[in-house]
């Protein structure tokens, strides 16, 4: 691990922002709140300077009405200031680049379609410096990312096994695939650097089976691995069984907290593509000081979530991501991903 002087940090910045396509003939807005890495707001501010962009520093007051429980950093609710300050809103929707630096992210916030559907491009990080660089995307992270969504995209049904017991099944009719692969320069669309990965949204209907955490899986946003096996029961795309040791009951005491019943249905599943993705730097790092991007994306991984699903209009704040290590994926039959690893025709 290590940190980055400020000049580096502005060349890191400067390629991802050429990789977003950020130009001369752009407006930028760099969005922060008063929690913001104050380094990482100059290194984008100069990384958009040095494409030519015209730029702004937005910082909006930080945090939210905590819900209990907390979703923390990384779910992607967004705050609540955006959602009171209309002319920022109206600055976003109206600008071609939006390099959000907040901590919790505007993923899974409302606001954020109305950006997109302007036709403005996110980028979200906040991951540490040795995180970002490590995972540094290039074009063909982009390409390979598409190839894998477009799988998703061509199969009907989506099966997940692992030797720890998993065998779930996910119907994939309008399961509306996508991609992120660490950098964005298409209109509307967003993405998170870093990330690579496929994914897709099915319809709760058709998601049935048991989905089994093995020990050393990841439960998001309480940043840990799994010690004792769970074992989560879904029907209809609803988690109706929780059972295992002392992570089953905290996901059970999670689930009961958020006194929402949007929170027990699954969100979206997929697999991970990122080849430099390291599974345990979650074990090396303050959990306030990382979001988890490593586990989230690593190469061959089977990510399943829950809560929030813009198709389905749910828009709970109670968003678990659960990347789970060793399952095999297949689409329709076909393997894409076998014991954790990628099968290598899918990554093209
Ligand atoms: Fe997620």
């Amino acid at each position: 691990m290590f940190e980055l002087a400020g000049s580096e940090l502005a060349e890191l910045f400067a390629r991802e922002f050429e990789l977003c396509a950020v130009n001369s003939a752009e407006t930028v807005v760099v969005l922060a709140e008063s929690g913001s890495r104050p380094d990482y707001v100059a290194a984008a501010f100069a990384a958009a300077r040095r494409h030519g962009a015209a730029v702004s520093v937005v910082t909006l007051p930080a945090g939210s009405p905590a819900p209990l429980p907390s979703v923390r950093t990384g779910t992607g609710y967004g705050l609540v200031s955006l959602d009171a300050n209309r002319p920022v809103l109206e600055l976003l929707k109206a600008s071609d680049f939006v390099m959000d630096l907040t901590l919790e992210g505007f993923i899974h916030a409302p606001v954020m379609g109305d950006m997109l559907s302007a036709g403005t491009r996110v980028l979200y990080a906040c991951e540490p410096p040795e995180i970002l660089a490590r995972n540094m995307p290039t074009e063909q992270d982009k390409v390979e990312a598409q190839a894998a969504a477009q799988r998703i995209r061509e199969a009907s049904s989506m099966t997940i096994t692992s030797p720890a017991g998993t065998h779930l099944t996910a119907g994939l009719l309008d399961s509306h695939p996508g991609f992120q692969c660490g950098f964005t320069d298409d209109p509307g669309r967003w993405d998170h650097w870093p990330s690579k990965m496929a994914l897709c949204w099915p319809d709760g209907d058709h998601v049935n089976g048991t989905l089994v955490l093995a020990p050393n899986d990841i439960i998001f946003p309480f940043k840990s691995y799994v010690e004792n096996p769970v074992a989560l029961t879904i029907e209809a795309g609803r988690i109706v069984g929780v059972d295992g040791g002392r992570e089953a009951a905290m996901l059970e005491g999670f689930f009961a907290d958020c006194d929402d019943p949007e929170a027990r249905f699954t969100s979206h599943m997929g697999w991970g593509l990122q080849r430099t993705a390291d599974w345990w730097s979650l074990g090396m790092y303050d959990k306030e000081n990382v979001m988890g991007m490593d586990g989230r994306c690593a190469e061959g991984n089977f990510l399943i979530s829950t809560g929030p699903h813009p198709f389905k209009d749910r828009h709970t704040p109670y968003h678990l991501d659960m990347p789970l290590r060793s399952c095999s994926v297949s689409l329709d039959g076909v393997a894409v991903t076998v014991d954790g690893r990628l099968v290598e025709t899918v990554a093209g």
